[in-house]
């Protein structure tokens, strides 16, 4: 596993930075191209001072455009596939189409790519649990389940995952798929659930919980997530789909883990806003059997409480990183889904 060139694409987001930066420091020899067009959710200085390294590569460009791909492909061992529009709330709007052309489009042009020109390439492709749909308690599905996707992020989602899978039947690649649940921790866009209610009560403002706060998500440490996936790579299987969960014992509703925000920023319970009807077809459950990638040794280290706190610490030192993030653009965003321009 030590030594290898690895395409990571999407390496300048939340997690697919924090894989970037745990490959290269946990492989002395790994070596990293990072292909991200760097949209309003990707920034190279997620990368701090692992940008430097004689072992990184950063490349500027759209997994869309084939021309751009089949330039990285040869020759690498692996492609990491993290690259997509990733937010719910951005899907249920106008902008669906991006989330098809981003999430199943671009996926096809990556696999297409490895079946022409390196059919020996590993491919882990980035999936969520969200593919699932609504999970009725006390239901785990595990990775044979049916796919239900609610929403056109997950519906694109699960296109991608089935696109991968195909190619994998059809042309013998040697592609896995991991289905994570929510993750959390530092460098997560305040677009986001856990990062906007921490920033907005770090700055005293309303905390928009949707439908009551009863939802459940699954929430892990993007560390752990990082771990599973080089678990996968290191241990897993080609053809084989391996879910990742945290598997809160007790589950955590939304309030709940907005309660643990308040308690950790020290914030007034007056901030809560309760908000209906901001998400069509919101999923109420989210929830996997991890125990097939569990079996191949892998575990989450973190406890939610712990993470929160370390989480909420992070961005407490981090203003200026966040307040970045909060700019027009999203502003407008924040204007046109919530109501209001205040975020
Ligand atoms: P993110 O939104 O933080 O980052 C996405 C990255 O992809 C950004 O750097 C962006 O610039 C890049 N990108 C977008 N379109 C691109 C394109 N056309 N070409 C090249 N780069 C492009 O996302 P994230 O939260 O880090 O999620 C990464 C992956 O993990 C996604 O595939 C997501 O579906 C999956 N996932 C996320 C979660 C979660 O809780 N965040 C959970 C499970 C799975
Ligand atoms: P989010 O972080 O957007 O992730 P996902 O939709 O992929 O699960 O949302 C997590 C949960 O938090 C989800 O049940 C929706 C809820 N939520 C709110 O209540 N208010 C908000 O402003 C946001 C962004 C999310």
């Amino acid at each position: 596993m030590n030594g290898q060139k690895i395409l990571v694409t999407g390496g300048c987001g939340f997690i697919g930075s924090q894989f970037v930066k745990m490959q290269l420091e946990r492989d002395e020899s790994a070596q990293i191209i990072n292909l991200d067009l760097l949209t309003y959710a990707g920034d190279p200085s997620n990368l701090g001072t692992w940008a430097d390294s004689p072992r990184y590569t950063f490349v500027h460009g759209d997994i869309r455009d084939p021309a751009c791909v089949d330039a990285l492909v040869p020759g690498v061992d692996w492609v990491v596939h993290f690259a997509a529009e990733s937010h719910v709330d951005r899907s249920t709007g106008t902008r669906a189409g991006e989330f098809v052309e981003t999430n199943v489009l671009g996926t096809f042009v990556l696999l297409d790519a490895v079946k022409r020109l390196n059919p020996d390439a590993h491919f882990l492709q980035i999936g969520t649990d969200e593919v699932y749909g609504d999970v009725a308690a006390p239901g785990f599905p595990d990775e044979s389940s049916r796919l239900e996707p609610s929403s056109p992020y997950s519906a694109s989602k699960a296109g991608a995952d089935q696109l991968a899978l195909a190619f994998a039947i059809t042309h013998g690649l040697d592609v896995r798929v991991s289905r994570c649940t929510n993750n959390y921790g530092a460098f997560q866009h305040p677009e986001k659930l856990i990062p906007l209610f921490i920033t907005n009560a770090l700055d005293g403002l309303a905390l928009p919980l949707y439908d009551g706060g009863t939802q459940i998500r699954d929430w892990l440490r993007v560390s752990d997530h990082c771990h599973a996936l080089r678990t996968i790579m290191e241990k897993g299987q080609a053809g084989e789909i391996y879910n990742v969960g945290a598997n809160q014992d007790p589950e955590r509703t939304n309030r709940e883990i907005t309660q643990m925000i308040l308690d950790a920023t020290g914030a007034p319970q007056s901030l809560i806003e309760d908000r209906q009807g901001l998400r069509p077809g919101h999923d109420q459950r989210y929830a996997v059997s991890s125990q097939k990638l569990r079996q191949l040794g892998w575990s989450p280290e973190l406890d939610i409480e712990s993470g929160i706190e370390e989480t909420v610490r992070w961005y407490t030192d981090h203003r200026s990183w966040w307040e970045a993030r909060k700019d027009e653009s999203y502003r407008a965003y924040y204007a046109e889904h919530y109501g209001k321009s205040d975020p």
